[in-house]
């Protein structure tokens, strides 16, 4: 696995270096043990399955093998409050890699869901560990359904894999490569402005719901035309009266009017 990925790598530092097992609780959980121990800027730790995959607000990621599970060890000079930001810098990035392994309709769901026709590819969990001087680091967990045909009864509906949508296996390393490939652009041009301001023409291109009426999903429940995302990463929402609403992630989430997407 790691001389395949490195076949494909062409980063100056993201994935250097490389730890990899065939199975592990989670790869998020393993690089924040590494981190604890010696934080090593765009340090890539990958799993052929996880037996603890973990997805979202305490959610489960099934990690069965066949698709790829890895997370990667950053150590930004960014204020606190700007990390969310970076799990839409890696959105765009798994778009754009996704797009060019893959001739498929792929999309970002705001603020960091891939979905392709209508159903969920991929994942990505975010964390940080704070501390008295401000952050210590962060790791990008990244999980894209490749290879698994079938899914969990209580997902199917929302879940796909690229081999159902191509109809062909894909090669795992290149998948994960090609992210970082792409990540570490995206990524440096992130910590130019600490804000998606360079990112923002391609974010907004690859938005699924971009122009479309959106529901947006919290305490009160808000519809309106999606707009795009500002510099700061959150959702522009017209309401019906014609107001821009800022929606902040992690605080709501966003829905099609009539499904997932
Ligand atoms: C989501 O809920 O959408 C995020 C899922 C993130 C899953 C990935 S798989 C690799 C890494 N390790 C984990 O335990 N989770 C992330």
């Amino acid at each position: 696995m790691v001389n395949r990925i490195k076949q494909y790598l062409h980063t100056e530092w993201m994935g250097t270096t490389i730890v990899y097992e065939e199975e592990m609780d989670s790869t998020n959980l393993r690089a924040k043990l590494i981190a604890d121990e010696n934080v090593t800027n765009g340090t890539l730790v990958v799993a052929k399955r996880q037996t603890l995959g973990r997805g979202r607000l305490g959610r489960q990621w099934c990690s069965p093998e066949g698709n790829a599970y890895f997370s990667l060890m950053l150590n930004p000079d960014v204020h606190t409050e700007y990390v969310s930001r970076i799990t839409l810098v890696a959105a765009l990035a798994l778009e754009k890699s996704l797009s060019k392994i893959a001739d498929l309709p792929i999309r970002i769901k705001w603020p960091n869901d891939i979905v392709v026709s209508g159903r969920k590819l991929c994942g990505i969990l975010t964390e940080a560990k704070v501390c008295s001087d401000g952050l210590e680091y962060v790791i990008v967990g990244v999980g894209i359904n490749a290879n698994q045909k079938e899914f969990d009864a209580s997902i199917r509906d929302m879940a796909t894999s690229l081999l159902n949508e191509l109809g062909r296996e894909v090669d795992i390393p290149q998948l994960i490569a090609e992210f970082l490939n792409e990540f570490e652009v995206c990524y440096n041009q992130f910590l130019q402005t600490q804000d998606l301001s360079l990112l923002l023409d391609d974010y907004n291109r690859s938005l699924v719901h971009y122009n479309q009426p959106v529901r947006v999903i919290g305490e009160d429940e808000m519809i309106g035309i999606s707009k795009g995302i500002s510099e700061s990463g959150a959702l522009l929402l017209q309401t019906e009266d014609g107001r821009l609403e800022y929606i902040i992630a992690g605080e709501l989430s966003v829905r099609g009017l009539y499904g997932y997407v």
